[in-house]
């Protein structure tokens, strides 16, 4: 077949009438496909929306019988603070959930928060894990008092353990600041940051089975304030009272310890800045699905 006079023969006067009908055909099976694809996007914004509320609505059930918000802010911190920005690698993708990284020795303890969640996944197989470990931190920020803290859904998850990052990326009790640092700064975040969110520790305890610490860092472990930061800078510790060398750590250099002091008078400013700091660490390398 000759192609060039076919096509000649196609672009000719003659043929314009039925080249018209083609292309507004093409144009209202592409407008109407593109409307049924906008009205799929909406209806999976409003589920995605319907799923979050829903499972908020749960964790604030469990947390009312089962007050065990601090362990679901350090499972959130431990997805999240394996973050990698030079390789890009770990992050928020719920890999802390695989029987490798569970037995980190830094993520001991951690299996407490996966079994009391399992009944929530297993009610909501449609929010992935990585949703369900920051989500569940937030509203137990929330629900203990904290600031509310910017939540987004739809973090892809790690398909299966090959996606581990391996042992050692998280921060030890022992370090001092310049090892804080190299950590924090391999996860993309700054010395405000680090102080700020080392503010976690107003909620919690560590266990000696865990950890090898003992005990809670304010009298106030179930509530969600400043008073970690007024613990750390008395000067006559409260014998009652954790201080781990990673948290007097801050008070080392003049800009974190004046961080420290601030955060420490003002409840408001801590809470902004917490806020801001914590979204951020609730999205470290996610890959989002929508
Ligand atoms: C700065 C470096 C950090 C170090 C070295 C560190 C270390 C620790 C240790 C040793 C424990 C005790 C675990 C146990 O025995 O149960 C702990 C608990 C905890 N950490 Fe951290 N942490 C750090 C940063 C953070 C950050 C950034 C957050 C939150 C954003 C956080 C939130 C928590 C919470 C809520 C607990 C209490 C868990 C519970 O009560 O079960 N930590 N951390």
């Amino acid at each position: 077949m000759n192609y060039r006079l076919l096509s000649t023969a196609l672009l000719s006067q003659a043929w314009k009438p039925v080249r018209q009908k083609f292309l507004f055909s093409s144009v209202n099976t592409g407008l109407s496909q593109l409307s049924s694809l906008k009205s799929n996007l909406a209806t999976m914004v409003v589920n995605t929306k319907e799923l979050e509320t829903q499972v908020r609505d749960r964790l604030v059930q469990l947390y009312k019988q089962t007050p065990c918000m601090p362990i679901m802010v350090r499972i959130a911190w431990h997805d999240a603070g394996t973050y990698d920005v030079n390789t890009n690698t770990g992050g928020v993708n719920g890999s802390v959930r695989f029987d490798v990284e569970q037995k980190h020795k830094a993520n001991a303890g951690l299996k407490v928060a996966l079994d009391l969640l399992a009944p929530i996944k297993k009610d909501f197989p449609d929010i992935g894990y990585a949703d369900l470990f920051q989500l569940a931190s937030v509203v137990a920020i929330e629900y203990a008092g904290g600031p509310k803290i910017p939540f987004r859904m739809g973090r892809r998850d790690a398909e299966g353990p090959e996606k581990c990052p391996e042992e050692g990326r998280l921060p030890d009790a022992e370090h001092k600041l310049p090892q804080l640092r190299k950590v924090f700064y391999r996860m993309g975040l700054n010395d405000k940051e680090l102080t700020v969110l080392s503010g976690g520790h107003t909620l919690g305890r560590a266990h000696k089975d865990r950890s090898g610490f003992e005990g809670p860092w304010t009298k106030t472990p179930l509530v969600f304030d400043n008073s970690y930061f007024v613990e750390i800078l008395k000067e006559k510790p409260d014998p009652q009272l954790l201080r781990l060398a990673s948290d007097l750590a801050l008070l080392d250099d003049p800009q974190t310890r004046k961080l420290v002091e601030e955060y420490a008078s003002n409840k408001d400013l801590f809470f902004e800045d917490y806020a801001q700091a914590h979204k951020k660490l609730s999205e470290l390398g996610a890959v989002w699905v929508q």
